[in-house]
């Protein structure tokens, strides 16, 4: 998958490099990702977009996976960029990121967090609710400026992995609902306040979803939404943000299915049902981010002590854990691995993978069949490279992770492994301490 394959030595290589190298050169556990894969989920988009004929923007979701240095490749790539936080926008400044790219989300920014985005005159605020119209009106108006917004709208479409449900009200913290009024009050607000300027609407139906239908759903009800209010008040309406959401494969259960075929069968609705309105196609924008950096990352861990118990399992320990991928812990997510060093054994044994944090419930991975392992051996968890490295904490006091991006044979250290003096360097010990 990818770039990766198994090398001479039996060793899996990503990018052209070895991961035992690489986990010898820059220690563990380590984030590597396959940078051409990256790449190349980000060009499906286009080449999708591009069949269709809609105007389009893919703006990266940060919350992903953010550093200064994926957003250089988003950059290079042609994305837009969805921020939520002022950090995630500070990593964009500092990736010179084209500001009127940038989109502003979330359901509580703060006054700061907005006057950051107003200085940099990013392309636009993605406006959550009521309070926050008024806000950025007021903080907008201080510095003499319009700002853009898409309004979230709760289109009343919730999508889970394998289904979808249609809720009449949403019971959501995120947007303005559509079917309670609040999203068409929220219009007539923005109508009267004099530093906005509405763009369109954005929806977010949820994540790891595969099927399409869910996505046509809310395609269909946000495109029907915006030919009513450009009708109904006259507004020059431009974009749709679809969201993103599109499913990736963790394991050998997932079943997504390409992006273009999500793509395809949301541009279809878009265009089928302005047609039938009599519209002109929106522009349309999405915001994938598990799908464009998810299945380029492995993580590589040194595997260390053991422990049997008779008869029922297994359990070998790493030198991570819930610290450097939360998601078993927080969802259950199910992950698949193999020993890089020992990639072409076929003897295989069923075995449990547990971190190094002081709590039972830090599992990474419940039964995987992988060969007898040694300490020292170096394990791959596949698929780790959205929400690992965002969701990564200190936990237990352990640093962070290093993160690399391999190509063509090079590995680039793209975020430092923290040291233990960076864990203690916000400490402060009050006088009468000492
Ligand atoms: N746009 C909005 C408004 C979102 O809330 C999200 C994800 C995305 C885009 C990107 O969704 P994606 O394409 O990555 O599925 N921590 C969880 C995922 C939380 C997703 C939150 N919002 C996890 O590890 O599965």
């Amino acid at each position: 998958h990818g770039t990766s394959k198994i090398n001479d030595k039996g060793h899996l290589e990503i990018g052209g490099c070895d991961t035992v190298e690489l986990a010898r050169e820059f220690g563990t556990p380590l984030y590597v990702f396959d940078e051409a894969l990256i790449r190349q989920q980000i060009q499906k988009y286009h080449e999708a977009f591009q069949k269709s004929g809609l105007k389009y923007q893919v703006a990266y979701a940060s919350k992903a996976f953010s550093t200064v240095a994926m957003y250089k490749l988003a950059n290079q790539e042609k994305m837009s960029l969805e921020v939520v936080s002022e950090g995630e926008l500070h990593t964009a400044v500092k990736a010179d990121f084209p500001r009127e790219r940038i989109h502003f989300h979330g359901n509580n920014k703060t006054v700061s967090e907005i006057n950051y985005g107003l200085d940099e005159n990013i392309g636009c605020f993605v406006v959550d609710n009521y309070c926050e119209l008024e806000l950025l009106n007021k903080l907008a108006a201080d510095k003499g400026k319009t700002a853009k917004i898409l309004m979230r709208i709760t289109p009343g479409v919730e999508a889970h992995t394998h289904e979808y449900i249609q809720t009449g009200q949403a019971d959501s913290k995120f947007g303005f609902d559509l079917n309670n009024g609040q999203a068409r009050t929220g219009v007539e607000k923005v109508q009267e306040l004099n530093n906005i300027e509405l763009l369109g609407f954005h929806a977010h139906i949820g994540s790891q979803i595969f099927d399409v239908k869910g996505f046509q759903m809310a395609a269909d009800k946000m495109v029907n939404w915006f030919a009513q209010v450009k009708k109904d008040f006259g507004m020059p309406l431009q974009v749709l943000n679809l969201g993103g959401g599109f499913g990736i494969r963790y394991h050998k259960e997932d079943t997504p299915l390409p992006v273009g075929d999500y793509i395809a069968a949301l541009s279809e609705t878009i265009q089928a049902e302005s047609k039938k309105l009599g519209l002109d196609a929106p522009e349309i924008w999405v915001e994938p981010g598990r799908s464009i950096v998810g299945e380029a990352g492995t993580t590589l861990y040194t595997i260390g002590t053991y422990k049997d118990i008779p008869g029922i399992r297994r359990y070998i320990a790493v030198d991570g854990g819930m610290t450097d991928n939360l998601r078993p812990a927080m969802y259950k997510a199910k992950y698949e691995a193999m020993v890089a060093n020992k990639a072409n054994e076929t003897k295989l044994e069923t075995v449990s993978v547990a971190g190094k944090c002081c709590e039972s419930g830090d599992m990474l991975i419940w039964d995987v069949d992988l060969p007898a392992v040694n300490p020292g051996d170096i394990l791959a968890v596949s698929s780790t490279g959205a929400y690992g490295y965002s969701m990564a904490n200190n936990y237990n006091r352990i640093p962070r992770a290093a993160v690399v991006f391999v190509q063509n044979g090079q590995a680039d250290l793209v975020v430092e492994r923290e040291s233990l003096n960076d864990i203690i360097k916000n400490d402060r010990i009050p006088e009468r301490f000492l």
